[in-house]
């Protein structure tokens, strides 16, 4: 009987998997602290994982974990080198945290060029002509922007073929992606990051946080891009200095930004993004869709069921 523990919710679909397994059980834990984390875990043969930090000390008492299943691609939330050292698999939704992710950035970029909730709030307050009135300049076509992604794995190839449906001019920055791989999903790979920077209009970082990627985006990034440019960070806080983006928004060296992810989740009532009126705001919702979190919660568990199976795809496991 393999022992499974399920870190955190998730959608019921994904648990009825192991109804039909007779050599599976699994117990859901709620209580993410770390005391409960170190208590509960070393039971375990394998766990799945959604918020919770695993980190080495937790891990250390883990003897038999062979394998992590995360609910999601990110696993920044998991000590890897930990992982590395003893032999313990981490397997990610490698097939279904792409859509969502990628239309929630569409979606952000819409709100923000098509003027956020001002004509919602000008029929309700009874403004139905105020529109015609106004100087319009905030409001934009997307038709021939040019979008700059960073990353063109998973999320950033289904980005360029969304843009691309908007006729939009699609740079990618990669340097792991070669040069073919880009032109042929239709985008132009920019081997420059800064020279990328000075003429995009919108920059969407689809990218893992790791010690590379982290303040990838700072204020001196910021300072190069357009006054129109807008920026769209559903990837990992961290990646943008969410401090110097602040800076930026309100010197208006850039002009707007959708964030959906944070340096601390939640974030604290002080930080500056919330109060910002220029910034659009999403609680790490990037894959809060019905049809998203379903897939990911019968992908987390068929993954680690996989795994005990000997049947796992090799494009699931990460390569540590
Ligand atoms: N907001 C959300 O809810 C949500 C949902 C899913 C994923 N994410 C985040 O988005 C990230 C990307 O997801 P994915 O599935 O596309 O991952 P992926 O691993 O398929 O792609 C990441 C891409 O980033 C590239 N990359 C790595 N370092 C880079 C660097 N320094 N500069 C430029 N490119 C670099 C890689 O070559 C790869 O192509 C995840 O790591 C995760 O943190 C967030």
């Amino acid at each position: 009987m393999y022992k499974i523990g399920i870190i955190d919710t998730m959608n019921e679909e994904g648990l009825k998997l192991f109804d039909q397994k007779k050599n599976f059980s699994y117990e859901i834990i709620n209580d993410l602290s770390r005391e409960n984390l170190k208590k509960e875990l070393p039971k375990f043969d394998g766990v799945t994982l959604r918020r919770g930090k695993l980190d080495a000390e937790i891990l250390s008492k883990c003897k038999n974990l062979k394998v992590i299943s995360r609910h999601g691609v990110g696993y920044d939330n998991v000590d890897v080198k930990f992982l590395k050292e003893n032999n313990i698999s981490l397997l990610v939704t490698h097939n279904s945290t792409s859509t969502s992710p990628a239309e929630h950035i569409m979606f952000m970029i819409l709100n923000i060029y098509k003027g956020r909730e001002m004509f919602d709030t000008m029929v309700r307050e009874g403004n139905f002509y105020k529109a015609i009135h106004l100087n319009i300049n905030d409001n934009f076509e997307l038709f021939s922007k040019k979008i700059l992604i960073v990353g063109c794995g998973r999320i950033g190839k289904k980005l360029i073929k969304k843009c691309l449906g908007f006729e939009m001019k699609v740079l990618v920055y990669d340097p792991y992606v070669d040069e073919k791989t880009i032109s042929d999903l239709g985008g132009e790979k920019i081997s420059n990051l800064n020279e990328g920077l000075k003429i995009l209009d919108i920059i969407s970082l689809c990218v893992p946080l790791n010690k590379d990627t982290k303040n990838m985006i700072s204020f001196e990034e910021l300072s190069l891009m357009k006054k129109s440019a807008i920026l769209i960070n559903a990837a990992r806080g961290g990646v943008v200095n969410e401090n110097d983006l602040n800076k930026a928004l309100n010197e208006k060296l850039i002009s707007f930004a959708g964030i959906d992810v944070f340096e601390k989740e939640p974030p604290d009532k002080d930080n500056p993004l919330l109060k910002n009126k220029r910034v659009v705001l999403s609680p790490h919702a990037a894959t809060f869709t019905k049809e998203c979190l379903e897939k990911m919660s019968e992908e987390t568990v068929q993954n680690i069921i996989d795994f005990f199976e000997k049947k796992i795809a090799s494009n699931k496991i990460v390569k540590l």
